[in-house]
């Protein structure tokens, strides 16, 4: 079985499969672009992704996905997508970001991780306390440190002082205090108004001028965020935190005996083997968003594996009749 899976997704070729599935949904979800509407955009990615699955030779199971069957009538948790082949669990995020694309702004992609079958987290749809770092940073961090403690763990492994550690937080009135920790302690702060999944990969990309993520947003994207810095050598730790009774109840139900144990990242991501896949939607910290020109589109993605490769793939789409015709404008 492990054998047959990294077969799988160590191919090139097959890598590559996987990556048509997040193009599809940027693809689709790049229309929308700007439009005020979030849901539109959400859904013809949903759709997108959908059929490109179905394309597959895998027999995949959704574990993170658009919802709960009675809520989500595809890429539901429990769906079962591909035309058969390979054991694998899958987590999708067709839109995320769906109110920066609903808006036009940076950082909206489309998301895919893939693991063999128990590889990933089930996650409730609940909240997450996150913290992520880069590889250089990752044995020397916790989420129970102090704010201050975990800056200066930061610093110290980036070898630059606290003033140059830039920190990535979603700007909601519950991080108030975490904002005001960060700033007494002098880091740079990076507040973000969607896409938690973007800002927590970007701190184990080189060049993207971003150190930390700090803060709580979804506990799904909590997952999808761990693949990648689990392919990156980063990482990322979690702690539930519901935000009411049924949320509780329902992670209860789900078996998360106790609430408040952190999840590290091999909690979340228990695989062996995963692949990660992200398309820039809109222009982002790691990838650039879909550009139309002619009869085509140029997407941007990145594709990562657990064994250590990280590709960024530039393809263009044909999506006319017409002949296609190289262009250097976008
Ligand atoms: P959507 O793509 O589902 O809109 O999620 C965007 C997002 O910003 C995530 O990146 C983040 O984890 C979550 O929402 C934060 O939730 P909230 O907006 O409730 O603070």
């Amino acid at each position: 079985m492990t054998s047959t899976l990294t077969r799988t997704v160590t191919s090139p070729v097959n890598t590559l499969d996987f990556v048509k599935v997040t193009e599809s949904a940027a693809l689709a979800a790049s229309r929308w672009m700007g439009r005020g509407e979030r849901d539109a955009a959400d859904g013809a990615a949903v759709e997108k992704m959908r059929e490109a699955l179905a394309e597959m030779d895998i027999s995949g199971r959704i574990v993170i996905g658009e919802g709960e069957r009675d809520e989500a009538p595809m890429l539901f948790i429990g769906e079962e997508v591909g035309r058969g082949g390979f054991e694998v669990d899958i987590a999708v995020d067709p839109v995320e970001g769906t109110n920066l694309v609903a808006n036009g702004l940076p950082n909206s992609i489309a998301v895919m991780a893939i693991s063999e079958r128990g590889g990933l987290l089930h996650a409730p749809d609940s909240y997450m306390k996150k913290l992520a770092v880069g590889p250089k940073a990752a044995a020397f961090v916790h989420i129970d440190a102090p704010v201050l403690e975990n800056l200066e763990a930061v610093a110290n492994a980036l070898e630059r002082p606290v003033t140059d550690v830039t920190v990535v937080i979603l700007d909601r009135p519950r991080h108030a205090d975490l904002i005001a920790q960060c700033r007494h302690a002098g880091a740079r702060i990076k507040l973000i108004s969607d896409g938690d999944v973007d800002a927590a990969i970007a701190t184990a990309v080189p060049n993207t001028g971003i150190h930390v993520a700090m803060g709580t947003g979804g506990a799904p994207e909590g997952v999808l965020a761990a693949a990648a810095l689990k392919c990156l050598g980063g990482n990322f730790m979690g702690r539930l935190e519901p935000r009411n009774d049924d949320e509780a109840t329902r992670a209860k139900s789900m078996g998360f005996g106790d609430l408040n144990r952190v999840l590290t990242i091999n909690d979340l991501i228990k695989g062996e083997h995963v692949v990660f896949c992200a398309t820039g939607i809109t222009d982002g910290d790691l990838t650039r968003g879909v550009r139309f020109f002619g009869n085509n589109a140029r997407t941007h993605s990145i594709v990562m594996h657990s064994d250590g490769t990280v590709r960024f793939i530039e393809s263009v789409h044909r999506l006319g009749a017409k002949p296609f015709k190289p262009s250097s404008s976008a």
